[in-house]
């Protein structure tokens, strides 16, 4: 069996909403210790619904296909249901990833929610 599914590597190859928002509503980087790989979320908010999301990830292949897939699933959904996307989601929309690869959607999860709660902070 191939270590990545198709979809890894599909969002690996063509990593969707590449790039920065400039006026972003909320924005959220992160990053991990062990292996130095860093996540930045953009996001462009407007009534409560993310209307456009863009990532920059300085990481591994698992790392950018996560990021990309995390913006997949987020844009056009309320806050409200970004708030509730977990890695396991993101792994899952991609088919899998190995064992020693699910910190990289942990990455994805928890940039989403940095960006998420930079928003919120924003708001007051
Ligand atoms: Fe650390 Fe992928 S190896 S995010």
């Amino acid at each position: 069996m191939a270590l990545y599914s198709e979809k890894v590597m599909d969002h690996f190859r063509n990593p969707r909403n590449v790039g920065v928002i400039e006026d972003a509503d909320g924005v959220g980087e992160v990053g991990n210790a062990k292996c130095g790989d860093i996540m930045k979320m953009y996001l462009k908010i407007e009534d409560d619904v993310i209307r456009d999301v863009k990532f920059e990830t300085f990481g591994c292949g698992s790392a950018i296909a996560s990021s990309s897939m995390a913006t997949e699933l987020i844009k056009g959904k309320p806050v409200s249901e970004a708030m509730q996307l977990t890695n396991k989601a993101v792994a899952e929309a991609l088919d899998g990833l190995p064992a020693h690869k699910l910190h990289c959607s942990v990455l994805a999860e928890e940039a989403i929610r940095a960006a998420l709660d930079d928003y919120k902070k924003k708001q007051g």
